[in-house]
């Protein structure tokens, strides 16, 4: 894969431009992505399951800006939807709702409907209530509804406890042993069609094992159910592929797909992939400022104009994110905090991280901001959600613009009668 955000002549480049010539115009805090990295992920992907017929559905709750989408579906990517909100921004970025999968576990009647209207490729159901209620709705429009049940395997993905779904405990899915039921059911009702089987165990997966082993049971499963008469076309292996944030060894693309295509290639589906993180989360880093430094203690403080409100994964799963000077990195180094101005002991970026010492207007990367970030931001405390960046060669453009102060009170009134 090309370096996306190379350090040339000591400063840090998103492709061929400066970090700092962006944040010049922009400011800060600011989300860059890498249009070439976007494009070249998507092709690994791509090819890692040339062996059979396969797509690539990108889980858009990643990074769902218009622009990423757009760079994606472009080159003949799907989309992996979770709510009618993630349909409608698929569609507005010029995605084919015929190549659109349908996941999560609370799907309302109007986005069942808003689903039914696009003509997407499938429902993953992931409850027998939500297959009575999908059947019914289809029923009133006199559609047939193609669907599969995400089935959980029971398997534990050696990941975040938050961010594993393919437990038994899990909200998510059927459990494994009532599907053959399930499917029966489904087979009974009129406006359902059976075209899948679904299958997603959790996130930032770094070892092949929890995959290949919930695979080996869905396998199982698929042999199973077309014995009992389902025409299975479609499986749906999920997401989940890990990336490096600082010195995980995550299997490559074509290590991923190569063993998902040895465990299930032979059944003759066709294989639908849900990346999110390995597709966004490289493409892109977070850029804010140092606004102060400071100490409490024995406690280093670099108080910067980011906040848990733009990337909020440190403060939720402990995760770590690679920060570093933009610039070229000050001499001595200095154990610090890296905290943003949100009132909460919980707003850090980073804790007793060692970074070159950094004084005021010194500009910090945030690696690894591409996923999860900017799509999990909030205007707590008051704050204008950030501007992103859209980079290509040695050209940028803002793909979506800094929250202005009228942005952070849309939609809201005040009612003089009730108040007075
Ligand atoms: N498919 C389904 C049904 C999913 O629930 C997810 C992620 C994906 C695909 C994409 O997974 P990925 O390839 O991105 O790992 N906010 C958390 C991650 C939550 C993932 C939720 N589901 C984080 O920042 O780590």
């Amino acid at each position: 894969m090309s370096e996306a955000f190379p350090r040339r002549n000591g400063r840090l480049h998103a492709e061929a431009l400066p970090v700092e010539r962006i944040v010049e115009a922009v400011g800060t805090p600011v989300f860059i992505y890498s249009a070439s990295e976007l494009a070249a992920r998507y092709d690994a992907l791509d090819a890692a399951f040339s062996a059979v017929p396969h797509s690539i559905c990108y889980a858009i709750k990643a990074n769902m800006n218009l622009a990423v989408v757009r760079t994606l579906v472009a080159r003949g990517c799907g989309v992996d939807v979770t709510s009618g909100g993630e349909l409608f921004r698929a569609q507005q970025a010029g995605g084919d709702p015929s190549q659109f999968v349908y996941s999560g576990v609370g799907k309302t009647d109007a986005e069942i409907d808003q689903a039914l209207a696009a003509g997407i490729r499938m429902f993953n159901v992931e409850s027998r209530a939500e297959l009575r209620v999908i059947d019914a709705r289809a029923a009133q429009r006199g559609v047939v509804a193609p669907v599969s049940f995400r089935v959980n395997p029971d398997v534990d993905p050696q990941t975040h406890p938050y961010i594993s779904t393919g437990l038994s405990s899990s909200k998510f899915g059927i459990p494994i042993a009532e599907a053959v039921d399930a499917y029966a059911e489904a087979k009974a009702l009129e406006h359902v069609r059976v075209v899948g089987v679904a299958c997603h165990i959790g996130s930032q997966i770094v070892v092949l094992d929890p995959i290949v082993d919930a695979l080996q049971r869905i396998r199982d499963l698929v042999i199973e159910l077309r014995e009992a008469g389902h025409t299975i076309e479609l499986l749906d292996v999920g997401g989940g592929l890990g990336i490096t944030y600082d010195r995980e060894r995550p299997p490559s693309a074509a290590e991923y797909g190569g063993a998902i295509v040895a465990t299930v290639g032979d059944l003759g589906c066709h294989l639908i992939a849900e990346p999110g993180r390995w597709i966004a989360g490289n493409a892109g880093i977070f850029v804010a400022r140092v606004l102060y430094s400071k100490h409490n203690g024995d406690t280093h403080f670099a108080v910067i104009d980011g906040a848990m409100t733009d990337l909020i994964r440190p403060t939720l799963y402990q995760a770590y994110q690679r920060i570093e000077p933009v610039g070229p990195p000050r001499a001595g180094t200095r154990v610090v905090d890296v905290v943003g101005p949100v009132c909460e002991s919980a707003d850090f970026l980073a804790q007793q991280r060692e970074l070159p010492i950094l004084e005021r207007d010194d500009l910090l990367a945030v690696h690894s901001a591409g996923a999860y970030g900017f799509a999990m931001s909030s205007n707590y405390n008051g704050r204008c959600r950030a501007a992103e960046v859209l980079v290509k060669g040695d050209r940028y453009e803002v793909v979506r613009t800094r929250d202005r102060f009228e942005d952070l009170i849309r939609g809201e009134s005040i009612p003089e009668d009730l108040i007075r």
